[in-house]
């Protein structure tokens, strides 16, 4: 009996000092992670830079490559300079339906300030209600894209503007039909004269003025802004593995650098649905390069939660999806893409810079976290009243 006693006695003892150490391991892991958070809120919201942690990056993606931070003060052109008389006009003009042919569609139309300067389709409507093939772009800091269109096919905003308009699934207006338009109209008179000089309306001063415009339509500061100048204490610790994970594991950054979010680049992510119906060739369509197929310009990620649906042709509806496609490594080369387009052959080479990442749950959502802190509220805008 004494020894049956003495026999549970230990098997108590050791029990308890099992237990003890579990709970003091335990402890101790849960101790070392809020460090771990601690230091890196420390280092990210230190207001420099080179104190962060090493990106994990491509060695491809090391050329072009630039930390994230702030945007830079807007350029404009040496031979289309700032004023803000300009600006006005250029307003003036975006929000005038009047360029348009049936008289109904402004660029506002498609890019409209409330739905993030977008227009939050999948794909567009324009003239007579046609139906376009790409999801618009938000114009929100496309001063600082440095080619425009999904394609890049515009080198300058001034070049691009005039497009839309003669696009006739867009505004399918005849760019000096429009001009003439615009110069019959009495009340621009004085607001070309106050731009340029003098009265004349000409499609060159037509672009330069919505260039102009354009390039104020500009984010304010926002939560990761914030943040990284030294408000350590705005960011949920979501929030912070969110944008430690951007730039560490999940490699967002190989693409998405810079204080733009771009690298402002073409890449190949699995988009282009060769072969399929919805197929899109991409930047293929502008340099005619057999490597070119697929490939889209790297958007900026600045205001991305107010821009959506997603990627060149809408085709994913919430930011969840797009991260969990980047984590499955998007197996597009399963699907063996390839296409005849114009008697050639065309495969889809995706980038090697897309693989599988293995998020979890959690990962997945801290990283859109990080994502919704690149966005700004939307600012009310005061539409111009139209000249007539
Ligand atoms: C019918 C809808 C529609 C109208 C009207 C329209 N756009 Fe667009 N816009 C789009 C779509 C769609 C795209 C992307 C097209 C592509 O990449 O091929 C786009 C792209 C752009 C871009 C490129 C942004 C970037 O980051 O590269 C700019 C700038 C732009 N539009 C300005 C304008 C201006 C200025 C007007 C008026 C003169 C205008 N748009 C009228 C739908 C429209
Ligand atoms: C190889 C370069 C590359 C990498 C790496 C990359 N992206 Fe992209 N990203 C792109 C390109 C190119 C597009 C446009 C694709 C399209 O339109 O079909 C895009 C589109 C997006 C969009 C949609 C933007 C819009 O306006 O529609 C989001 C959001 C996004 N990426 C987030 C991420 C995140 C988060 C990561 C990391 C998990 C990441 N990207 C990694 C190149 C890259």
């Amino acid at each position: 009996m004494k020894n049956v006693l003495s026999w549970i006695l230990v098997l108590f003892l050791l029990v308890s000092v099992l237990n003890n150490c579990l709970s003091n391991s335990v402890q101790k892991e849960a101790s070392q992670k809020v460090a771990f958070i601690d230091n890196l809120r420390k280092l990210y919201s230190s207001g420099d830079s080179s104190k962060w942690p090493k990106p994990i990056l491509d060695p491809e993606s090391k050329p072009s490559f630039s930390e994230i931070g702030h945007l830079p003060d807007v350029q404009f052109p040496s031979d289309n300079q700032y004023s803000s008389e300009k600006e006005l006009l250029g307003k003036t003009l975006f929000f005038d339906p009047r360029l348009s042919k049936s008289n109904q569609i402004a660029c506002a139309s498609c890019h409209d300030p409330e739905l993030g300067w977008c227009d939050s389709r999948t794909f567009s409507f324009g003239h007579d209600r046609q139906i376009g093939t790409r999801n618009a772009m938000s114009i929100l800091n496309v001063a600082y894209a440095k080619s425009l269109f999904w394609d890049g096919r515009a080198k300058s905003l001034e070049e691009q503007s005039q497009m839309p308009i003669q696009d006739e699934r867009e505004m399918s207006e005849h760019i000096d039909i429009a001009a003439g338009k615009i110069g019959k109209i009495k009340g621009y008179e004085i607001l070309f004269e106050k731009a340029f000089g003098d009265k004349s309306v000409t499609k060159d001063r037509i672009s330069k003025a919505i260039a102009t415009f354009e390039r104020t339509v500009k984010s304010s500061s926002s939560k990761f802004d914030k943040f990284i100048d030294g408000k350590s204490e705005i960011y949920t610790n979501d929030e912070l593995m969110g944008l430690h994970l951007f730039r560490t594991k999940a490699q967002c950054m190989n693409c998405h650098n810079s204080g733009y979010f771009s690298n402002s680049k073409f890449e190949n992510v699995g988009t282009s649905l060769l072969g399929e119906k919805g197929e899109d060739l991409g930047r293929y369509l502008i340099t005619k390069n057999a490597e070119d197929a697929g490939k889209f310009r790297v958007p900026s990620l600045r205001e991305v939660p107010r821009t959506g649906p997603w990627q060149h042709n809408g085709s994913m509806m919430t930011l969840t999806e797009v991260i969990e496609f980047y984590s499955k490594g998007n197996p597009e080369y399963s699907q063996k893409r390839s296409t005849v387009h114009e008697g050639i052959t065309l495969h889809s080479q995706k980038s090697g810079m897309v693989r599988m990442l293995e998020l979890s749950d959690e990962e997945i959502s801290q990283l859109e976290a990080f994502l919704r802190t690149l966005s700004t509220k939307t600012d009310r805008i005061t539409v111009p009243e139209l000249p007539r």
